[in-house]
């Protein structure tokens, strides 16, 4: 079904690549959404890219509770200041309606460029007057996610005693290893940089293999990779009682989530867990918030998750079911 609201794709005048910007939904208010950047084989794959995760933005915005709809720029091709330039020119063209900021191939630094055509940016260096960088947000959000998920799974939200394995020890990754081990969690972590490793020895975590992360027989696996990890034959292989991390798209089809269901696997919907970073970005940003003001939003995605999972049991149905069923309510009844 062709659910969006608006699709533009131009060749960029400046640099002559492909710059596509997709806003699916409005409703709730300005459409956010990152600017991916990435050399795809055929410029198609990077409009079924924008229409896939502009859709999501909106679904994560709803359940983020922002007053705000969902929209995604990709760049197809190299990385280069003319071609921000003329997304950022595309973006003006929109008057507001969508804002976007950093996502794969883009970062702080490149708002700045695209802030030369547009004011409609997020996330630009605090130096250059915005936000910066969003993981931190992200993660403090993936921990009270995963206090939601231990209290739902294990009767009490305490961190400490409990097994984590992480998996990417990225950005977003590495520090929530390391607000897990402050609070006292015990932690296996994986990477494929051997780099990582450092880290792992620095929080005393194990260090293991990303397939024996994905398999460790812990409390909770947070991926904090890439997506896709959840699959017919990985689901079959873990021994985990719930997954919860900032991964986007960990499912490889919706219908894993009802494989996980069966296994009494305790799935928390991949974009209700890293809202985190729009959600302090635009605290910041939008709103000018405290930085307790900003704590207590990001402590709200425990709230979220806590009520996805209610109404789940309730309706018999998973909670990835259950988390787009909430989205879709918010996004109809603007108000409600
Ligand atoms: N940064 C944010 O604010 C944010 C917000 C929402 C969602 N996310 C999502 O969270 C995930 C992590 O984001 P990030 O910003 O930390 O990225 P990052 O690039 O900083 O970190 C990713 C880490 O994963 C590692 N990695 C890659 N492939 C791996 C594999 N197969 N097994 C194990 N490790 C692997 C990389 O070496 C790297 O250390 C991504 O899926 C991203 O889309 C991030």
């Amino acid at each position: 079904m062709f659910s969006h609201e608006r699709i533009i794709i131009r060749r960029g005048p400046e640099s002559g690549l492909p710059i596509i910007v997709a806003v699916h939904s409005t409703a709730l208010g300005q459409a956010l959404g990152g600017c991916r950047l990435k050399p795809y084989a055929d410029w198609r794959d990077g409009l079924a890219d924008a229409l896939r995760l502009s859709a999501a933005m909106t679904d994560k915005c709803a359940l983020a509770g922002l007053p705000n709809g969902g929209g995604k720029t990709v760049i197809v091709g190299e990385h280069s200041p003319a071609a921000l330039r003329d997304a950022g020119a595309v973006i003006e063209e929109l008057g507001g309606t969508y804002a976007t900021g950093p996502d794969i191939g883009t970062g702080p630094d490149d708002m700045v460029t695209i802030g030369e055509r547009t004011s409609h940016v997020f996330c630009r260096p605090v130096a250059a007057g915005g936000s910066g960088d969003s993981s931190p947000g992200t993660a403090v959000g993936t921990v009270a996610a995963l206090r939601a998920v231990c209290s739902d799974r294990f009767g009490s939200s305490s961190l400490a005693g409990r097994s984590f394995s992480v998996l990417g020890l990225g950005r977003v990754g590495g520090r929530v290893a390391r607000l897990l081990a402050e609070a006292g969690s015990k932690l296996v972590v994986a990477d494929v940089d051997p780099a990582k490793r450092a880290l792992a020895d620095d929080l005393g975590a194990g260090w293991v293999t990303p397939e024996e992360a994905l398999t460790a027989a812990v409390d909770v696996v947070v991926p904090a990779a890439l997506g896709g990890v959840l699959t017919p034959s990985s689901v079959a292989a873990l021994r985990c009682a719930a997954v919860a991390g900032p991964a986007n798209n960990q499912l490889d089809a919706r219908a894993t989530a009802g494989l996980l269901h069966e296994r009494g696997i305790l799935w928390a919907p991949d974009y209700v867990v890293s809202a985190g970073g729009v959600i302090a970005a635009t605290a910041v940003e939008l709103r000018h918030e405290s930085p307790a003001q900003v704590t207590a939003r990001l402590d709200g995605i425990a709230d979220t998750l806590a009520g996805v999972f209610a109404a789940a049991r309730r309706d018999g149905v998973t909670p990835s079911a259950a988390a787009a069923a909430e989205a879709r309510r918010r996004v109809a009844s603007p108000r409600g």
